[in-house]
Parts: structure tokens; sequence; C-alpha cells
């Protein structure tokens, strides 16, 4: 295997990164420093030191979280809690998440080491679809669902959006269901609203443009008080884990993730059965 891949899958850094340690002599294979990040290693026997510490190859690496509202979808923040807090003692250094939620979204949120996973997920051609379950306060005519799933504009200067699926679940006054929206702090909603119209449902998109889907049910009237994904192609969240809780993904779900894309064949380590 690769030195630099070693490293990466070792939660050292991302490929990139792990490479310019190398080449600025921060490793060592048998006790010799390398700055060739192509030179292939045998992980299984040679000894691999990073700033003079022995390297534990883990493998790759991916985790389903269930991400509470309320955290930044980044590494670092100065202000807020990320989502990488809620991984205590974990070493999480070359290990990025797949695509982001907002602060305010709740749900399905993956995280890995694995550049090429996040790829396949991610990449636009791809069209691995994302769904949203929402609250919004407005109501969803049948002329707005259409345009919901043929394709709107939802900015200056953007093109309308791909094809999408909505599903209504509930609709009403929000006095209503005040008690079912699990209206978060971050919303400033009172009792001017109580005799707003409500609606629920699913949002079922395959891109990942900047707030997508607060941007395409404002464009239909509606303003979204609640936002959870619930699955990525044929992932579902585990319900069983708790907001702020994780666990690794099984080998069939990332099999699966990825034969939604293209069949990639990946050898998986790290992978715990459930
Ligand atoms: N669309 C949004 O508006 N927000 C998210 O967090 C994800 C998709």
């Amino acid at each position: 295997m690769r030195l630099d891949k070693f490293l990466a899958e070792s939660s050292i850094g991302r490929r990139k990164i792990v490479r310019t340690y190398i080449k600025e002599g921060m490793v060592k294979v048998n006790g010799e420093v390398i700055t060739e990040p192509a030179i292939e290693i045998k992980e299984s026997s040679d000894i691999i030191e990073y700033l003079d510490k022995v390297v534990a190859y883990t493998g790759k690496v991916y985790y389903m979280f269930n991400k509470p509202a309320g955290c930044i979808t980044a590494r670092k923040d100065t202000v807020n809690k990320t989502v990488f807090d809620f991984f205590d003692n974990v070493n999480m250094n070359g290990v990025f998440h797949v695509g982001r939620l907002d602060k305010d979204t709740e749900g399905l949120l993956l995280l890995t080491n694995d550049g090429e996973f996040e790829h396949q997920l991610m990449y636009p051609q791809k069209h691995v679809e994302k769904t949203y379950f929402f609250w919004a306060l407005g109501s969803l005519e049948e002329e707005d669902r259409k345009q919901l799933e043929q394709g709107i504009y939802i900015g200056k200067g953007e093109i309308l959006t791909k094809p999408a699926k909505i599903e209504v679940q509930k609709c009403g006054m929000y006095k209503d269901f005040k008690h079912e929206i699990p209206i978060d702090t971050l919303y400033n909603i009172d009792s001017k609203h109580y005799n707003q119209p409500v609606v629920s449902g699913y949002l079922t998109i395959s891109e990942g443009r900047k707030h997508q889907v607060k941007r395409m049910l404002k464009a239909v009237g509606c303003y979204v008080v609640y936002l959870k994904r619930v699955s990525i192609g044929e992932l579902m969240l585990d319900e069983s884990l708790e907001k702020g809780q994780y666990r690794f993904l099984t080998e069939m779900e990332i099999q699966k993730l990825l034969g939604e894309c293209d069949q990639v064949k990946i050898n998986i380590r790290n992978i715990l059965t459930i």
C-alpha cells in the first residue's frame, strides 16, 4: 500500500495533507525519514512513524451520525459546538463530514476518511437522493407541489432545481399541531402564528445547493421551522441513535450506498456488524 494512503487511512489526515507531512520529513518508515508519498509499504510488517510516534493502521472508517440542531458541520468553530465535538476520545484527524447540514438541521450525517466514498456520494452527476422531513409555516397546494417536482428557481442567477419528490404528510393550523412540531429556540415562533397554516412532509432532492430545501419551500411560500435529513440514497437514519450519537456503517450499508453510485468495490475494514 502507498505510504500516503496508509497514513490517510490511519486517521492522520486527508490524502493531500499527509502528502505534505511526508514531503516535510515528518514521517519515518522503519526508522528512516521518507519524503516520497507514493512509496509502497507493507502495513503488516513495516513500522511507520508520524512525528516520532508509531502509527496504528485503522483502515477506512464510515460513521453514521444523528446530528442534533445547534451544532455546526465543520471541524472547528470558535463559538458553536461542532459535529466533531460529539466524537469524544475518537481519533478524527483524517475523518471529514460528507456534505453539510445547516446548524438548525438535524438527522443523518455521514463522516469518513475515504475520499472516494465522499466523491461518489456528493458528486452532482451521481444524483444520489437525499430525503428531508420538514415542518413549515404555509401550505402546499397542488400547483406548488408540481413546481417542486418539476424544478423551481430558488435564487437570482441560479438554474432550475432538478426534479424533486414531495410528499405532504400533514396540513392544518399551527395551533392544532404545535405540540407535534419540534420547534427549536432558533426559530422565532410565538402565539401570533397560531392561526397560520402549517404543513409537514418529505422532500427528496438529488442536488446539494446551499440551504436548498429551505429555499425550495420558500419559493412556494413555505417557511421551514423544522428540518431533518432522514435518508441518503437507500440508507435511512438509524432511529435508535439518539441525537448526538453515532455508529459505524455496516459493510452492507456501505456497499448499498456505493452501489447506488457506480458499483465501486472497496476493501472495508473496521466495520461493526450490527
Ligand atoms: N437543505 C437545507 O435547507 N438545509 C440543510 O441543512 C440541508 C438541505
